[in-house]
């Protein structure tokens, strides 16, 4: 997919792509539609995890959140896609994954934080869980034009 297809969420984001003090090493979209998308994203975050030397614990945490986040965009999204780059700050080097979507948006992201909040059945605990789970954790979201949610992990 290239960034002109990309969802609206990532175009509105500056914010979350922003790279001050940060340098982009490489850069890769994927797409999130299905099942079979959410499997690639989890292989791809985990090598990259694993090119980051992250520990194995450090490496659950960042998929199950990547994971988490991925199923929120094809559940409430509507499917959208997520960017992956690896990044560094000068000192250390890190995993940003940016999902998004064109889907309705999160008009009280608060709430949607909020543990056991769902809108849809479930149990509540992903967004919350993903922040608990990175380094770096932030959502921008517009009402009826989608929501794009960014999260950093570091390796330390
Ligand atoms: N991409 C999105 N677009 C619109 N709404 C979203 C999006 N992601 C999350 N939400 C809203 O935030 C709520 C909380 O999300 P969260 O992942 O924490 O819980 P859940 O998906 O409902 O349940 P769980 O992830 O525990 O199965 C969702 O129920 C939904 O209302
Ligand atoms: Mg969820």
């Amino acid at each position: 997919m290239n960034m002109n297809q990309a969802p609206e969420a990532v175009r509105f984001s500056s914010r979350l792509l922003n790279t001050t003090g940060r340098e982009i090493q490489n850069s890769a979209t994927l797409p999130l539609h299905t099942d079979e998308h959410v499997v690639g994203v989890r292989k791809v975050v985990r090598e990259h995890a694993l090119e980051l030397k992250l520990s194995l614990v450090e490496q659950t945490k960042l998929v199950t959140a990547a994971s988490e986040l991925a199923r929120n965009t094809i559940k409430y999204g509507g499917g959208g896609m997520v960017l992956a780059q690896m990044l560094s700050d000068g000192v250390r080097r890190g995993l940003r994954l940016v999902f998004a979507d064109d889907g309705p948006g999160i008009l009280d992201i608060e709430q949607a934080l909020r543990d056991g909040f769902t809108s849809g059945g479930g149990l509540g605990l992903g967004l919350g869980g993903a922040k608990r789970l990175v380094d770096e954790f932030d959502i921008d979201s517009r009402g009826g034009e989608g929501t794009a949610v960014a999260i950093i992990k570091w390796k330390k």
